[in-house]
């Protein structure tokens, strides 16, 4: 069933590049989407380092977006996050296979990031593309009450995703 929603709704949904004007709008997805966000100093950081990053346009309106660091045989998926009301539409996966396309085409062997373990619906999307457990750090996120541990996932590039 979430297929055949999938196929009526991605031929809409484009991946472009973020520009420094895309900023206020992917601050307030950010905004929306976390309890502990990015300050809009990182994104114009990662901006203008040159990470891969992209936003999901759907119809003009902007829909999320993902930022990748890639170096040494490693990409680095460092932030992954789509608006509230296009969630569950498949465009995340799409995100990421992209992402994950990119960091395959500039030679980078295996891609990493974060979760925090009770982001379920994330850590489902990552398991089903082929991401494995590889490690923790402790304490690594903010949380509400202290700090929460981050799982480390692993994705090897010489087979692809899933
Ligand atoms: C995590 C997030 C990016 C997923 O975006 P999305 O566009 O809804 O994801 P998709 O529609 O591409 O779904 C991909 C997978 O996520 C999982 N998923 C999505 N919605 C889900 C839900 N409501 N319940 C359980 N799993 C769900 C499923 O595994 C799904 O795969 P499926 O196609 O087999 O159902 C989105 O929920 C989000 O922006 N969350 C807030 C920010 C965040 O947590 N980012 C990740 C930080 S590591």
């Amino acid at each position: 069933m979430a297929s055949v929603k999938y196929e009526e709704y991605l031929p809409d949904a484009q991946i472009r590049p973020m520009h420094e004007f895309d900023v206020p709008v992917v601050i307030a997805i950010e905004r929306a989407g976390y309890g502990f966000p990015w300050s809009e100093g990182i994104f114009r950081d990662c901006l203008r380092v040159g990470y891969i990053c992209r936003v999901v346009d759907v119809e003009g309106t902007m829909a999320g977006y993902g930022i990748m660091s890639t170096g040494a045989g490693e990409a680095h998926i460092l932030n992954v996050c789509m608006r509230e009301q296009f969630r569950g539409r498949g465009l995340a996966r799409r995100l990421m296979l992209h992402l994950l396309e990119r960091a395959r085409a500039a030679g980078m062997r295996e891609a990493f990031l974060e979760v925090r373990p009770s982001n379920t619906i994330a850590g489902h999307l990552y398991a089903t593309l082929g991401f494995e457990k590889v490690g923790m750090r402790r304490g690594y996120y903010q949380a509400a009450q202290g700090r929460e541990d981050a799982a480390v996932l692993r994705l090897s590039l010489d087979c692809g995703p899933n």
